[in-house]
């Protein structure tokens, strides 16, 4: 067949073979005197378009379901190559091609977009020395700091396993046993719970990271944020609630649009800097990810500049079968030893590999701009050119490779002596959340934060609610007095949501349907 004419192209099958319009085919396939009147298995225009259908579907993220996506570039516009030798950010000037994903945690993909929720905040730098990815959140710290409980986290905020539906409850008791949380707590209970777009949220690489030169052995340690050049603006509590229902995907649009528009949203990437005599002695642990470094201790320095400016040509080419992971740097930005970071470095890459597959990395969304990697190869969907007959093996005499230099330097003497701080809460914890409540109260923000604290906390069972305000004593009495009384009633039984799923143990032993 002659190469298809784009302006109308010509139908066919998924082997290439013109065909026909589908529906006129039905004719034959109902009537017995054409030859028709039973579906064939010859009849593979049929069957392929419905054995299609149901593998159009891959796993869905399994947090981060509902997203928007976009393409961009960063532009370095402040000169950092003090600290890192990053090949992104060698020069002034410097752009690179950025692909991005911004989502919100707990709702599936389906999922209404302004919801109270953290935000997502997903950046693939395609730079000249491979990809470094940017996994991050619009909130600046997590809501625990042991990977171990990572799904439990998740769970409680998702569907109760029996009524199949979030359930204060469970999201509740849940933080009121990990009240390492706290501090997350009050930044979602804030204003920032619901951002106003996609476009005024602010991107927290929420971990510490390092950012060095391994050439030379030095580096620092830096907190990254990406602060949209439009304002961090947020959205007021009913107006969230009304376009949860009435448009669901009012997040999405509104970014889609406006870069359709030209209205490209832009954001600033700052650093904090920290030399890693000082993370010896600095009052927090540096590792916690349930602390902020205070910006009048360390400053916010800018870097460069996001331009989010083209939209994906297709959503589940580039944004679905999109893989982000911590683990993907680049020479020059390293891990540090947050174990949070180091157990999600191995559980991106292996949710990949289970949602989109083994050699997800080779899809053009995911690809990195130069990459020689031949001691992986084969496996489902190979489409690369599988390096040839190059060597698969290492040292191979036959063709020699150039190995890259270090990719990043240590600091393992201190790291070693570093107090296991995960499991144990203390009154510390409290310290950065009773500095936030003053700074709620400064900013007027106070009221906000009680009214959308007691707005979820009602939903739960009043000992759960009881519980979670022992837990809130501890970060001030204040909170607790205006919270009692805004619950009111509440905290009797009456107005328990009663779609709340079934206190454990009252519960028909498992398998009850039998
Ligand atoms: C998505 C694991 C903590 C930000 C995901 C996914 C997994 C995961 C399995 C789905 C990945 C996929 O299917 O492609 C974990 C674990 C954590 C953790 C095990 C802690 C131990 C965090 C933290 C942040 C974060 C602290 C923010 C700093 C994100 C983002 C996505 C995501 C932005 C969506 C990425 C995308 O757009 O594809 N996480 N996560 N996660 N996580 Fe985490």
């Amino acid at each position: 067949m002659a190469p298809q004419n784009n302006d109308k192209p010509v139908y066919t099958l998924a082997e290439g073979r013109p065909a026909g319009d589908p529906t006129s085919q039905t004719i034959l396939r109902g009537n017995p005197l054409k030859g028709g009147g039973l579906a064939l298995l010859s009849d593979t225009q049929l069957i392929e378009t419905l054995a299609h259908f149901p593998r159009e579907r891959i796993p869905e993220r399994v947090v981060h379901a509902k997203a928007a996506g976009a393409w961009g570039e960063f532009e370095v516009t402040h000169d950092i190559t003090n600290i890192t030798s990053a090949n992104l950010f060698s020069e002034v000037g410097k752009k690179t091609k950025v692909l991005a994903r911004i989502s919100t945690v707990a709702g599936a993909k389906g999922s209404s977009d302004t919801v109270r929720d953290i935000r997502g905040f997903a950046l693939k730098f395609f730079t000249d020395e491979g990809n470094w990815d940017f996994v991050g959140n619009d909130l600046p710290v997590f809501f625990i700091r042991d990977p171990v409980k990572f799904p439990s986290l998740n769970r409680s905020h998702q569907n109760h396993p029996q009524t199949h539906v979030p359930d204060s409850s469970m999201f509740w008791d849940f933080h009121n046993n990990n009240q390492e949380g706290t501090h997350c707590l009050m930044q979602l209970f804030g204003q920032r719970g619901v951002p106003e777009s996609l476009r005024n949220v602010n991107g927290y690489g929420v971990h510490t990271y390092k950012f060095g030169k391994p050439e030379d052995g030095t580096f620092k340690y830096v907190k990254l944020h990406f602060k949209p050049d439009g304002g961090n603006i947020t959205m007021k509590s009913d107006d969230a609630v009304r376009l949860a229902g009435e448009e669901p995907d009012y997040h999405v649009k509104d970014m889609y649009n406006a870069i359709e528009k030209g209205d490209y949203p832009t954001w600033t990437l700052m650093i904090q800097v920290m030399d890693p005599k000082e993370a010896e002695t600095y009052r927090w642990n540096i590792f916690d990810d349930t602390r902020i470094w205070p910006h009048k201790d360390f400053p916010l320095q800018p870097v460069g500049k996001l331009t989010l400016n083209k939209n994906p040509a297709n959503y589940f080419q580039d944004i679905e079968q999109a893989a982000f992971s911590p683990s993907t740097m680049v020479p020059g930005i390293g891990p540090s030893a947050d174990i949070m970071l180091q157990a999600r470095m191995f559980s991106y890459p292996d949710a990949a590999r289970y949602r989109v597959g083994p050699n997800y990395q080779q899809l053009p969304c995911n690809r990195a701009k130069y990459v020689y990697s031949p001691y992986q190869r084969d496996g489902p969907m190979r489409i690369d050119g599988n390096y040839g007959a190059d060597p698969d093996y290492v040292r191979s005499s036959f063709r020699k490779v150039n190995s890259g230099g270090p990719t990043d330097v240590a600091h393992d003497e201190w790291i070693g002596s570093v107090a296991n701080y995960t499991s144990e809460v203390t009154d510390e914890d409290f310290e950065q959340p009773r500095d936030l409540w003053k700074l709620f109260k400064e900013w007027k923000q106070d009221e906000i934060f009680i009214s959308n604290l007691s707005g979820h906390m009602k939903k739960a069972l009043p000992q759960v609610q009881r519980e979670a305000i022992k837990v809130w004593s501890k970060v001030d009495q204040e909170i607790v007095d205006r919270l009692e009384k805004a619950l009111g009633d509440y905290l009797g039984d009456k107005g328990v949501d009663h779609v709340s799923g079934t206190p454990y143990g009252l519960q028909p032993a498992y398998g009850g349907g039998y």
